[in-house]
């Protein structure tokens, strides 16, 4: 039986890929599973959180005893989580939101022809900052999904977007990243500590994520 030392604080988690359309049979997407996010939601639950998944299609079950609410696009991921903002202690932000999507959708199949086709791309809402911008009391996770140059492009995201912590995964490595059951993160604070963690569940990870949200949480009330 854990400890419920998040009892009493409402934490929103995003999960899950996005899904943008392009018309009734075809979309842009990209291959996170939801695992790392619904982690944390059920690592959240088990502390004694009130928990809101906001979550991408996939293929898991929810973990019992938080609220869900089930989107596609990132925009109806943005509108979901800001619905759910002013009241929330904490927001972790896991999801892989697309960047980019179909400047038109079209209502029937697009047909093929003989020649190459463009589909032309307009940029979405960043979730992350958006939160950053407006954030009064909330304490603010964001993940970083990086190939390259982690460190730097990490403490770029937590300046940038206002966050309290990024959480920065380099998704090239084995066991790390998109579709996995483990993940090798860092955890930067913005008070500059940085906690390198080695290979381990996501479970695991989603319990060292809770533990680091709840000490700054805790340092808040002093
Ligand atoms: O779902 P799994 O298969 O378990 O995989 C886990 C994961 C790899 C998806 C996860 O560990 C992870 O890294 N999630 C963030 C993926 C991502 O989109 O990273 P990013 O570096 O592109 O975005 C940075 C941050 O901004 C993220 O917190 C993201 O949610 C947020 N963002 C991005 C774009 C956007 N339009 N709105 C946002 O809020």
């Amino acid at each position: 039986e854990e400890e419920k030392i998040l009892s009493g604080k409402k934490i929103v988690i995003s999960a899950g890929p996005t899904r943008e359309k392009i018309d009734p049979v075809r979309y842009i997407s990209n291959h996170s599973s939801g695992k790392m996010g619904y982690s944390i939601a059920e690592v959240a639950v088990s502390l004694g959180a009130n928990v809101v998944l906001v979550s991408g299609p996939t293929n898991l079950t929810p973990p019992s005893g938080c609220e869900v609410i089930q989107v596609e696009s990132a925009a109806q991921m943005y509108d979901a989580i800001h619905s759910h903002f002013n009241d929330a202690d904490v927001v972790i932000k896991t999801a892989a939101v697309a960047d980019y999507t179909p400047e038109v959708t079209y209502d029937h199949k697009v047909k093929k022809t003989d020649g190459n086709l463009s589909i032309p791309l307009k940029r979405t809402e960043d979730i992350l900052l958006s939160l950053g911008n407006k954030k009064t009391h909330q304490l603010l996770v964001g993940f970083a999904a990086e190939t390259e140059q982690v460190e730097e492009y990490a403490k770029g995201k937590l300046q940038k977007k206002n966050a309290d912590f990024i959480v920065a995964n380099n998704v090239t490595l084995e066991g790390a990243g998109f579709g996995t059951d483990t993940n090798i993160v860092s955890i930067y604070n913005r008070n500059g500590d940085i906690k390198h963690l080695p290979k381990m569940t996501k479970k695991q990870v989603a319990k060292e994520i809770l533990a680091e949200v709840y000490r700054k949480l805790s340092e808040g009330e002093k």
